[in-house]
């Protein structure tokens, strides 16, 4: 058996600059939803994308999953992308045809549709649905009420009166036995509403070839939406969230209000863990249990360990935090940081490429910048590390059980040793050794009585 996946279209209705199927839902392409379940039936070697629209970026998008190419360089209709794909397909006994931009759909569905083929000895099966409205779709018009059998798919287009009431769509999805219906597809005409070859007129011709043509509904209506219009894509990436978050509350994951949630479909979350309302996690992000994260973080890709709190409004990227540590309010870490066990990171400390060492803290209004921090180190407030000269970028290493003190810039490449302390306010421009003071400020002057004989001179004047 074969899959073949339907992704050749432009998607018009979408306005895009952008391929249809590389739209993304769930935060991941279309295409790439439809791939997964694919290859859960069949091996990728057995699965073949008909790409023509920006075939170049749409095979990049997905090169990974393993499957095959057919290049539809011309769009003629869903008909004519199966013409195409004959050399891949006629040798195999049966052919699934999914439609690329369709995301929704299960490796349960495919199976259902692939043993309701084999067991009514149909040519063709297709795969239908009630849907309250379903203008747009194609109908599917069945020999007698009650039957498998199917006379004919008819589109939005071309529909009766009488055809307008069906609510039975056609899902896009169906069963063919190869030999029948590559003898038969050449039958198929461009003479219509469109001027193109619409795989769905088969039905008729197959039918009318005596061979058997049945419909099986889908369990599930939503798994057969489409993504033609932004509309329809934001309902389908609705469902895909809300599914996704039921998931993780069946798996023991605390979410609050799950419809103010984003939660991509890779994101794996530990028992007891409680997300609040309007969070995003993105990517691969992976959390551990018992973690709490706040309302308004967004998180792409980053690895967190359990017990980890992740206060209100932090936007953490590629970034690992280890169990324990505490993130926000309102930190920020860019990609490549390693924030160590029981750490804390507060509001308004910005950290790149930098590693915070266990236990250690950095609370108030800081950058750290290409740093190396050790254990139990104190970050004062308003601390800021000097990593770019204008041209390169430096390192700042900061040894275990430094005391950083309060507005200290530190000029990179610098390392201050073991248990040194810096005075609040110093300019660190050379190395500090360890155990040591280092002080580089102004010092104070203090002139006794100034203000006052300010105030008086001035108050003098006035009364001129
Ligand atoms: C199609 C069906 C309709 C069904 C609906 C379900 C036809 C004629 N109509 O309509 O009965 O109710 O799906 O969603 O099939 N494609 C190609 N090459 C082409 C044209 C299209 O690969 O030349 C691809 C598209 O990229 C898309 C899929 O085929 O992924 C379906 O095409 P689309 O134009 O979206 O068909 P619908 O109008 O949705
Ligand atoms: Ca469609």
């Amino acid at each position: 058996m074969a899959i073949a996946i339907m992704a050749a279209g432009k998607g018009t209705r979408l306005k895009s600059k952008h391929p249809k199927v590389l739209h993304e839902v769930g935060g991941k392409p279309l295409l790439a939803h439809v791939i997964a379940a694919a290859t859960k039936v069949v091996p990728p070697s057995d699965v073949y994308a008909i790409i023509g629209h920006e075939a170049d970026r749409v095979r990049a998008a997905v090169a990974g999953s393993g499957i095959g190419f057919v290049l539809q360089s011309e769009q003629r209709g869903t008909g004519h992308a199966l013409m195409i794909a004959r050399q891949a397909l006629a040798p195999y006994d049966v052919v699934i045809v999914l439609s690329g931009d369709a995301p929704l759909i299960t490796p349960q569905t495919i199976e259902l549709l692939r043993d309701f083929h084999a067991s009514k000895k149909a040519a063709m099966t297709l795969l239908s649905a009630e849907l309250e409205n379903p203008t747009g779709y194609g109908r599917v018009v069945r020999k007698k009420t009650g039957s498998d059998d199917v006379q004919a798919i008819v589109e939005q287009k071309n529909l009766s009166s009488a055809q307008r009431k069906i609510h039975e769509i056609n899902a896009g999805f169906y069963a063919f036995d190869a030999q029948p219906f590559f003898s038969h597809i050449d039958k198929l005409s461009s003479d219509n509403h469109h001027g193109e070859f619409y795989l769905t007129d088969m039905a008729a011709i197959l039918g009318k070839a005596r061979a058997r043509v049945v419909a099986v509904q889908a369990s599930n209506p939503h798994e057969v939406l489409g993504g033609n219009t932004r509309a329809e894509l934001s309902e389908i990436d609705q469902h895909m969230r809300l599914a996704k978050c039921q998931q993780l509350m069946a798996e023991g994951v605390t979410i609050f209000y799950p419809h103010t949630c984003v939660i991509d479909n890779d994101v794996e979350i530990g028992p007891d863990t409680v997300v609040e309302p309007f969070v995003q996690l993105r990517g691969s992000t992976r959390i551990g249990s018992d973690a709490r994260i706040g309302s308004y973080s967004v998180i792409q890709s980053c690895e967190i360990g359990d017990q980890v709190l992740v206060q209100t409004g932090c936007v953490l990227e590629h970034s690992t935090i280890r169990a324990r540590a505490s993130m926000g309010p309102y930190s920020h870490l860019r990609p490549g940081c390693e924030i160590c066990e029981d750490a804390h990171v507060g509001n308004f400390v910005e950290l790149k490429k930098s590693r915070l060492g266990k236990g250690s803290k950095a609370n108030h209004l800081t950058y750290l910048g290409d740093a190396e921090i050790g254990e139990r180190v104190n970050v004062g407030a308003g601390t800021i590390t000097c990593n770019y000269d204008g041209v390169n970028k430096h390192k700042t290493i900061v040894e275990d059980g430094v005391f950083v003190g309060s507005d200290s810039i530190l000029i990179a490449p610098v390392r201050i040793g073991k248990d040194a302390y810096i005075a609040a306010a110093t300019t660190v421009t050379e190395d500090v050794p360890p155990d040591s003071l280092a002080l580089g400020r102004a010092r104070q002057i203090v002139k006794e009585g100034w203000a006052k004989e300010k105030r008086e001179k001035a108050k003098a004047q006035k009364a001129k």
